[in-house]
Formats: structure tokens, sequence, C-alpha cells
């Protein structure tokens, strides 16, 4: 979970307050990704090295040269007013300029120790901050190496599995020094370190012998390096995908490293994706790459792999900076939810085709296409998400099944992992996530892989580790989600799984029908998102009248038992009300307990095979007095609540498979207004964060 941001200017004249400035909005860019505490470390006015073999400064001694270490609790802008507070405390001075200067920055989603500066990152080696770590992961084995640390007289502050990276780092330099090697490296320090580790991680260091020097180094954990040059228009960047331009110069330049690219984008649109194994040393207006030969060693870690120098291209960040910012909307969820019409688009983009020469209908999926027969061929298709994305497949399981014929089982990743549930060689495994780096997901990828089933990725990441390491996969193209609560996501990972279900079933000639009308739905669909979009201010005055309320129970079965789950999971997780979804099916196997006159009830009752059995359980909550607030097809008011008495909500028909699609629409806006009227953060719901990269 966290965020972690470094903003390197070499030889390029920048004030402190600039910098400051650069690593605050890098932070801020990040913060979805975690937001209970923060910090940064910059250079003192002094930066000098006490390494011998780097060049000093005349007043070498005082401690006051060590990097400057700023963490506070809560969110960034706490953050921003303790450094500036802090700096005018200790005199320092905003427009003081460095030619060349490392700041590294953190936000953060507490795993290891409650919220709190002593927790918050960066983590320091010890009094004078030799060493200063940011990170974004987990140390699986930080007890282990605590313990050989405090042997060897260290001690910690924190209750952060991280503050062993920067202590271990202290170690290795100390020891090398005191064996007569005087010119150890940076990134020979954090190689060594890295060797210790183990875990999902991204880091990036900084330390007080190398000034002036950043190390960046992954496993597991997404890590970004954007390169711009200061005459360089951030785009066009043919020249510099020429590996040389990753060598020593000393053009002016400006250097990102970034948890993801939208801290980058606002910057330059070049980048290197730092891959796992990788340790990229900044120095001197260089990038050296140092890598892992097997990227893993024996057991899994590094240990037995040798580091080998390796020449990288940088590649162009296909998106545009308007897309992470609000543009005329109040939040990120508000925006995006509006947004679904064109990020649908954009997600069928080139993948249905309709007319031409034969006048066929059909789906293309480029990603897919070399593996769909082996698909169709599988034993199982099994779908492996969490959360929102567990919803989306599960929406789409019922038109996979019916056009590809095989059967379709359904998996939390983090219960296929506790019951080390059985893969087969002959499975389909299809991992579904929005970010591409949850750690529940990944492991059950690993999981997978072992077992040998064919393994697709369907993410919104381009470089995520689900898109890389799964055999194949489709990209839903759905843009950049910075609000917390998936919203559009969700709706275009519902699309490329029917686009899924119609690329695997496409040689079935007695489906041929149902096939086109999909596909004509699919084209349609963003127009009736534009409809269902119109049910904002209905949506608003419905949150109204709920805004007090306890509870909120959502009935849903068939292709929208979906749609009950996420609706439910979209008002719990924003509006901070407890909201359950029910398959309705169940219903008089529990739930109906709880109906009485106040406890509101959603009933979804669009048409499609299971209608008939939704007006029945209509009748049977309506006799129980039950608070009804029914979702039902335009024009379809009078049956599903015969004589009134229900609140009703028409939303536009599509197919059946497509309509949940448009039916979480409804309730996006609710939780929205829900939360809004609330007065809780909807971009930043209380202690979640976007992307979950710790079990
Ligand atoms: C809810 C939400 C989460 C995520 C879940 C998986 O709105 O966003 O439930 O869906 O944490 O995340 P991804 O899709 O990134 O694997």
């Amino acid at each position: 979970m966290c965020g972690i941001f470094a903003y390197l200017n070499y030889n390029v004249n920048r004030e402190r307050s600039y910098i400051l400035q650069v690593l605050f909005n890098g932070l801020r860019r990040l913060e979805y990704r975690g937001y209970d505490s923060a910090g940064i470390s910059i250079d003192n006015d002094f930066s000098f090295s006490r390494n011998p073999n780097t060049p000093q400064s005349s007043s070498d001694t005082s401690l006051s040269s060590s990097p400057l270490v700023f963490r506070q609790e809560g969110n960034i802008e706490s953050l921003v007013k303790a450094v500036y507070q802090e700096v005018a405390g200790i005199e320092l001075n905003l427009e003081k300029s460095f030619t060349t200067h490392a700041g590294i920055a953190h936000t953060r989603w507490a795993t290891h120790g409650e919220p709190a500066p002593r927790n918050s990152h960066p983590q320091t080696s010890g009094s004078g901050n030799d060493f200063v770590v940011v990170h974004n992961g987990v140390i699986t084995n930080y007890e282990v190496l605590k313990e050989t640390l405090v042997r060897h007289g260290f001690t910690f502050e924190s209750e952060t599995d991280t503050e062993v990276i920067p202590k271990l780092a202290k170690f290795v330099f100390d020891k090398a020094n005191e064996e007569g090697d005087q010119t150890v490296t940076f990134s020979q320090v954090v190689l060594e370190v890295m060797r210790h580790l183990e875990g999902a991680y991204a880091l990036i260091f900084k330390s007080w012998h190398y000034p002036n020097e950043l190390i960046a180094c992954k496993r597991g954990s997404p890590l970004l390096l954007g390169v711009k040059e200061l005459n360089d228009d951030g785009c066009n960047g043919s020249a510099f995908h020429d590996a040389k331009f990753l060598s020593k110069n000393s053009n002016p330049k400006e250097l990102f490293l970034s948890s993801d690219a939208n801290a980058i984008i606002e910057h330059t649109k070049k980048v290197l994706v730092i891959e796992d194994g990788e340790v990229v040393h900044l120095k001197e207006g260089g990038i050296s790459i140092l890598k892992f030969s097997n990227g893993k060693g024996r057991n899994g870690d590094s240990r037995s792999a040798r580091p080998a120098s390796v020449q990288r291209a940088l590649s162009i960040l296909d998106m545009e900076v308007e897309q992470i910012n609000k543009g005329k909307y109040k939040h990120y969820m508000q925006k995006e939810i509006h947004e679904q019409p064109e990020s649908l688009t954009t997600t069928m983009r080139g993948r249905l085709l309709r007319g031409g020469s034969c006048k066929a209908k059909t789906v293309l999926l480029g990603g897919l296409k070399d593996h769909l027969k082996t698909i169709s061929r599988s034993r199982r298709i099994v779908f492996i998400g969490c959360g929102t994305s567990y919803n989306a497949a599960l929406a789409a399981r019922p038109i996979l099944e019916e056009l590809s014929g095989v059967p379709v089982t359904m998996e939390i990743a983090s219960d296929l992992l506790d019951r080390q549930g059985l893969i087969y060689r002959e499975d389909t495994v299809v991992f579904v996530s929005q970010s591409g780096e949850t750690a529940d997901t990944l492991l059950a990828l690993e999981y997978a892989l072992e077992n040998g089933a064919l393994c697709v990725g369907i993410t919104n990441t381009v470089g995520s580790v689900i898109a890389r390491n799964t055999h194949c996969g489709v990209h839903i193209n759905a843009g950049a989600e910075i609000g917390v609560a998936s919203t559009k996501a969700y709706t275009s990972q519902i699309v490329v799984m029917a686009m899924l279900a119609l690329a695997i079933g496409a040689d079935t000639i007695s489906k041929k029908e149902r096939r086109e009308a999909i596909i004509d739905g699919l084209f349609d669909l963003p127009n009736k998102i534009r409809e269902v979009l119109k049910l904002d201010q209905e949506m608003k005055d419905l949150a109204k009248l709920l805004i007090a309320e306890q509870s909120l129970l959502v009935f849903g079965r068939g292709y929208n038992y979906a749609t009950a789950l996420e609706g439910a999971l979209k008002v719990k997780e924003v509006a901070l009300m407890h909201s359950e979804g029910i398959l309705a099916g169940e219903m008089k196997h529990g739930p109906l307990a709880l109906v009485d006159e106040n406890l509101p009830i959603v009933v979804i009752a669009t048409r499609d095979a299971c209608f008939s059995k939704q007006q029945s359980v209509i009748q049977q909550l309506r006799a129980r007095k039950g608070r009804l607030i029914v979702m039902c097809s335009k024009g379809d008011a009078a049956a599903v609540c015969p004589g009134g008495g229900c609140r009703v909500i028409e939303v536009p028909q599509v197919e059946d498979c497509l309509q949940p699609v448009v039916n979480i629409v409804p309730f996006q806006l609710l939780a929205y207004h829900l939360t809004v009227l609330r007065g809780y953060n909807v971009d930043q719901p209380r202690n979640l964060a976007k992307s979950v990269t710790t079990q």
C-alpha cells in the first residue's frame, strides 16, 4: 500500500521551496494509495559526505549536514503544514538553491504500527540519518533481521518492518569501511541489503555518504523512473529510447521516481518501468541499472543471484495530465462515475467489429488471440479477484458459462490461498485487478502458475505485475482511476469479460444471434450509461432520505447478484453505512427476519430470466411491510410495485448480461451523494487505500 516518490534535479538550480513543492505535489498524486501519514527527506544547507572517497565540505563534522527528515501523522496537507512550521522553527532557508539535490517522499497506509510520526517514512538508520529509506510493500523476514541488528547494537524506534532496511544499509556500509573497503558504492550497499530482504518491496534510498545520489530497487511492488531533460518537450522521445541516454551526461535534467505514473506525467512522459530485481542508481546525471541475473535467487530470494549491468530503453507513457485532474468535478469518484460513457468507449475501441464485407459482428482481443482455443478447451475457467474486481467477474460469470460452455468457478484470492484450493493444469485462471498489484491476487497468480494453469490477466494498469506475469490478457483501458472506490474500472471490467465470452464462443453457430445482439448492445452501452447518469438528482434525493439510516440491504439475483454485492460495497466503503448485498434466492433462509417497516431495502428487478422470481420476492417483502426501493426497467413501475407504495428507480433496459453495467450506476451515485451529505471524504474513505499491496 503506500506511495513513494523522489525528485532529483541535476545540474539545474532549484530553490528549496521548489524542491519541496515537487515532492509535495508528487505525494498529492499518490495520496490515494495511503493517507494516514506522510514524510519527506531533503538535504540540509550543507550537503556533504563522511565517505572518505567523496568530496567533503570544510565543515564536515556537524550533524546539521545530515539529511533532514520530516514525518507527520495525517494526510499530505498535515505534512506540508508541519514542514513549513518546522522549517521556520529551525530557520532553514527556503530560498536556498541547490544545483543538484535528491529528495525522497512517502505517503503511508499503515500495516506495521499505528499511524504516528515514528512509524512514518522515511525510516532512518538512526541519529545522523546516514541512510534514509521510503518503502512500499512488506518485508516478511524483518523480525529475524531486526534481531540480528539488535545484537549488533542497533536500537529501533518504530514498529515498522521498514526500519530494518536503512539500519541494514548502515551495517553493510560500516562493515565495508571497517574491513578497509572505503570505495564501497551506494549500489553495492543496496545490493547487499537486497540480498537479505524477503517479501515485496519498492524502495528508494538516500544517504549522506552519497550526496546527490539516489538508489531505487524493487521486487513485487511497482516503481517507475521518469526522465526529463530540461530542453526536452517531454513527449517526442525517440532519441531517448536509445539506452545510451541512460549513461552519464552532464545535461541539466530532472529525474522522478514514483510508485505510479500519476505523479510523473505532469513532468515528463518518458519513463523506465523498473523491473523486479533491478537496482537503479542515479548519480552525476547518469542512470545505471544492475539486475540480479535471474530476478530471484534460490528460495525465492536474491541471495544466490549475481547482479549484472543491464541496458534498458525508456518508454513513453500513454496518458495525459487531464486524466489525473478532477476537471469540473468536486471529487475523483464523481468524475469517474460521470466519465463512464467515455471509459467504456475506450475499453471497446478497436475490439468490436460490425459490418465489413461479410457483415459479421465479431470481437477482437489481440492479447488473447493465440490462446482462445486453449481457453475454450479448458477443464474450468476460474475467476480470481478481490473486492470490486471479484464482483465484476461474478457479474460476467453467467455469460461466460453460457457462451463458452466451460464451467466457470469463482475464487476470492485470499480464500483460495487460505484453502490452498485446487487449481489444475487444464484450468484457465483469469485474474481480475484494476491496479494489477493487489497482494492477494498476485500470490494467487504465483500459486496458479506453480500449478501449471494458463493464466490470463484483466487489468487497468499497463506494466503492472499481473499484466507482466500472466501468460496473456486484456487491458481494460478505463484510464487512471484515482478515487479509492472503484467505479469506472468495474464497468469496464464487466465489458471486457463479456467480450472475452464473445471471443471464446465465437465459433458456436447456434449462439450467433445471441452474440450479435450482445455486440449491438455493447455498441449502444455508452448511450445507455449517459441515460442512466441522468438519475443523478434522483439519487441525491434518495441519499437525503437515507442519510440517517444505520443500514441498507440490497437484494439481487442472476446477473444482478453481483450488482447487489457491488452496490452494497460502494455504500459501505465510502458512506460508512452498513450495507449488505444479498442473493435474493436466499432471502427466506435467514435475511427475511430483518425485514420491518424501518429497514430500507433495495430490490433489483430489471427484466431478465429472473424477473418473475424478483416480483415474487417483492410481494413477500411487502407482505412483511418492508420499506422497499425497487430498481426496475423503464416503464415497469406498475409491474414491480402494483398499487404503488414503493420508491422506484427506473433504468434503461439492455441485453441481460450487460444490465449489471447499467444497474450499478445508480448505486455509485447514491453512495457518492450519501458520502458527501454525511460529510465524509469521498475519495479517501476511512482506513482504506487504493492498492492493497499487503496481505
Ligand atoms: C472497492 C475497491 C476494492 C478493490 C480491491 C481489489 O471499491 O476498489 O474492493 O476492488 O481492493 O483491487 P484491484 O482491482 O486493484 O485488484
